[in-house]
């Protein structure tokens, strides 16, 4: 707990992120070491994300994005995809009463078309459920993937032109940001991933051209409080030089 105070008192309230995303890896490999099935690392990742995201939102932090289940996870095994749903389904439910007390707003991106109606249903439930709170956004990132999301921008910027709306000399940066899947989420400064793999896996791809990487060797289920701290720590002894020289940063700053 002290160590904890320690470490939220060198971070810099002024310039957190606004936004950060985490791919939340290593639940198969955490269960595995135990001599259990994957799905018990799954289970145990629950507690990850409770700890995650009430330290973000107590910290100011205005949107984490979690990516909880790509494109390519539909690839795996159908029992653990069942595993994987079940678990959605009833952690959702359970966890709208703490997302109101800590006044967090839950949101998601990708194709939710492509969840089984169950989910579908308790995702829209507890996203209506939170939909008046306001402290921070926790986008949980399902049947997603950065590649699918910019494809899925496309058919509405080739849609627009198509029907006279639009021109094409009119698409620019920021009519693409507009049709991703949530426009009012800002680029995150800030990406994690744990559990030592140090890729992005079709993640935020659109989003995270200039964002910051942190990779961390925990496993998901193991990430706690003082593991994010330590991550925006680290973000913030960074300079963020977007194609500049060091010297126009420091000199802008002065
Ligand atoms: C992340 O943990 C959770 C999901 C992708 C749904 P993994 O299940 O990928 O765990 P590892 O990477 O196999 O250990
Ligand atoms: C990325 O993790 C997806 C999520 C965390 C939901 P994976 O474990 O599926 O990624 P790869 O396949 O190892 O790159
Ligand atoms: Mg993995």
């Amino acid at each position: 707990m002290n160590e904890n105070l320690e470490l939220i008192g060198a971070i810099d309230k002024t310039r957190l992120p606004k936004h950060i995303a985490i791919i939340m890896d290593g639940n198969g490999r955490w269960a595995q070491q135990r001599g259990e099935e994957r799905v018990f690392g799954h289970n145990n990742g629950v507690q990850a994300v409770r700890e995650t995201a009430e330290a973000a939102a107590e910290l100011g932090v205005k949107f984490v994005t979690l990516y909880a289940f790509s494109t390519e996870n539909w690839n795996r095994p159908k029992q653990e995809v069942d595993a994987l749903m079940h678990l959605l389904v009833v952690t959702i439910n359970n966890e709208i009463k703490t997302l109101n007390d800590n006044n967090i707003r839950l949101r998601a991106i990708g194709n939710l078309e492509s969840l089984n109606p169950e989910v579908k249903l308790e995702l829209e439930e507890a996203m209506e459920k939170t939909s008046g709170n306001s402290r921070m956004d926790l986008f949980l990132a399902l049947s997603y993937s950065g590649r699918w999301e910019i494809v899925d921008a496309m058919r509405k910027i080739a849609g627009k032109v198509k029907n006279g709306e639009l021109n094409p000399d009119e698409i620019n940066e920021k009519l693409v940001s507009s049709c991703m899947n949530a426009p009012d989420l800002p680029d995150p400064e800030l990406l994690i991933r744990t559990s030592g793999e140090y890729r992005t896996s079709n993640f935020l791809m659109w989003q995270t051209a200039y964002t910051e990487l942190f990779f961390s060797s925990k496993l998901w289920p193991d990430f706690r409080k003082e593991d994010l701290y330590e991550a925006i720590i680290d973000f913030q002894h960074r300079e963020r030089r977007f194609g500049k020289t060091s010297e126009q940063i420091i000199n802008c700053k002065g």
